[in-house]
């Protein structure tokens, strides 16, 4: 009974500790690569660690470099760089993979500096582990689109396919996070807690009954 017990904490600790299931979050449009307003982003105290990112303005980190930096709501931006790699920059199947980020400088030099991140596969969504950037302001670039303009609106908030709404202050909640968003969170959280209320006293059950 005990070998059959140790063997579900195993399964268990295993799925925990899976970098899909990380608890760390990216959640800032403002690094998107479409974005060029200066708003003090850095990743220089960023925590090591394998991150999900939730953004409307996209979540892959960009593979073409923002020549001439004050992208992504920073000075120095970084973004995934294809040197050196052959086959596809992302990885599938559940995959992971190493892979290199550039820093592109104000002067127009596309990779001065470089920080090796990995990259897995999760089905519907990727993580990253990063580590912390050297100096401000720099950080790593997610995304590529933007919030509306004023006066528009889009199912999220954000580019593509904004329109003008006639309903007057729509417009105001752009900058409020759009509800695909939240709705992708709060699923996610409702999956863990499915995890653990219905999966582990199942296995208990079962044990009892084996043991
Ligand atoms: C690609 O490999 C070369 C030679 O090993 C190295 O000097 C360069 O920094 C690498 N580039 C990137 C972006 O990793
Ligand atoms: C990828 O990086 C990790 C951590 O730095 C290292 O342990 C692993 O050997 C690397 N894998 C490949 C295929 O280079
Ligand atoms: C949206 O439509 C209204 C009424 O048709 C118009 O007055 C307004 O200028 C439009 N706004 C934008 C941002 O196009």
């Amino acid at each position: 009974m005990i070998c059959i017990f140790l063997f579900l904490c195993l399964i268990t600790v295993t799925k925990l500790e899976d970098p899909c299931f990380t608890t760390k979050l990216i959640d800032d449009w403002r690094r998107s690569v479409a974005n060029a307003a200066i708003t003090g982003v850095c990743d220089n105290f960023l925590e090591e660690g394998w991150y999900r990112v939730i953004s409307c303005a996209g979540e892959l980190m960009p593979t073409e470099c923002p020549i001439g930096g004050y992208r992504c709501g920073t000075t120095s931006p970084f973004w995934l760089s294809s040197n050196n790699v052959t086959g596809s920059l992302y990885p599938h199947n559940g995959n992971t993979v190493n892979r290199t980020t550039c820093r592109a400088t104000f002067s127009g030099n596309c990779c001065d500096q470089t920080i090796d991140i990995r990259i897995k596969d999760c089905g519907c969504y990727y993580v990253y582990y990063l580590k912390h950037t050297t100096g401000c302001y720099s950080a790593y670039c997610f995304g590529d689109q933007l919030p509306c303009p004023d006066g528009l609106t889009s199912s999220t908030g954000f580019t593509p396919g904004c329109v003008n709404s006639s309903c007057s202050g729509i417009g105001k909640l752009k900058e409020a996070r759009p509800i695909r968003c939240y709705w992708s969170i709060l699923n996610e959280k409702r999956k863990k807690k499915e995890f653990s209320t219905f999966c582990l006293p199942l296995w208990y059950l079962l044990v009892s009954l084996i043991g």
